[in-house]
């Protein structure tokens, strides 16, 4: 049976443990983190511990704190012989230093308190070792049917188009919520458009997907649009990616 440490009580720690430790065939051997109180989230799931000098031996230890602590901690587990994983999109393999050593990534927006479909969630796989790759991708297939050799090069490219289609967007639904809200008007307004947006990606290139005046040269709309904004940043926002968005459907012509 495999055993698995997780370091860290965030919100991927979180995750990760509820759904491991419903396998069967895996063993939650340990939860390690630095705040007693964060801790006690988990202490239905796995023994939990806050001193990092007594971390107990397992076949996986999954490093999911913040990215910039991830070094830190993994200074703990250099004389542990099982595989030392992070679960970080934006950090290379090798910015851990044990021979036996690993990136299991799951690809998707994790948000406390709400669950996700496991099942569907791309798991992106990459080990210093062939048999740890085996082992990591063995973990991954028993949360998902997604699994995919990475290697860090490609995983920093994957990671910079997750902030684009993820982080990006949502950010601009904040923007296209607060000029509802200018209107007194409600953000419930733009959701199914949203959702269809979303959705037909699914089938269709975004290339192909695109409407709106920049993909038609509609010059006069975007004019009007540009003259309702009242933040000069918006205004920037606005007019760099109509001119991107122009130029995608110029270079067809
Ligand atoms: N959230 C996502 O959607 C997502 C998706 C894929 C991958 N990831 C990756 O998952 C990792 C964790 O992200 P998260 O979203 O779970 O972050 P989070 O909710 O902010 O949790 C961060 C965790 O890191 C711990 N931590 C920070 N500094 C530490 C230190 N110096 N020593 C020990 N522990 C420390 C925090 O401990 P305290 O609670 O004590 O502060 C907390 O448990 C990151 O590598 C991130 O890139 C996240």
């Amino acid at each position: 049976m495999l055993s698995i440490v997780i370091l860290g009580t965030g919100t991927i720690a979180k995750h990760l443990a509820g759904a491991i430790s419903k396998i069967k065939e895996v063993r939650l051997a340990q939860i390690v983190g630095r705040n007693q109180e964060h801790l006690q989230w988990f202490s239905n799931l796995a023994p939990i511990i806050a001193d990092f000098s007594k971390i107990a031996d397992a076949d996986v230890y999954l490093i999911a704190v913040k990215d910039d602590a991830i070094v830190e901690v993994s200074d703990y587990l250099s004389n542990k012989k099982g595989i030392v994983a992070h679960v970080s999109g934006a950090t290379p393999m090798d910015s851990l230093s044990m021979e036996n050593r690993g990136v299991f990534y799951p690809l998707q927006s994790f948000t406390e308190g709400r669950p996700l479909d496991f099942k569907t969630i791309p798991f992106c796989i990459e080990a210093n070792w062939e048999a740890s790759a085996k082992t990591l991708k063995t973990l991954a297939g028993r949360l998902s049917d997604n699994i995919y050799d990475i290697d860090s090069q490609q995983r920093k490219k994957l990671h910079l188009a997750a902030m684009y289609v993820s982080n990006f967007s949502n950010y601009l639904y904040g923007v296209g919520e607060n000029l509802c809200l200018e209107e007194g008007l409600s953000f419930d307004l733009l959701k199914p458009l949203i959702l269809e947006t979303a959705e037909k990606v699914q089938t269709m290139s975004p290339k192909e997907a695109q409407t709106g005046p920049a993909r038609r040269g509609d010059m006069k709309t975007m004019q009007a649009h540009l003259e309702l904004l009242n933040d000069e940043k918006q205004k920037e926002i606005y007019a760099l990616f109509s001119e991107a968005i122009k130029k995608v459907y110029e270079e067809k012509l």
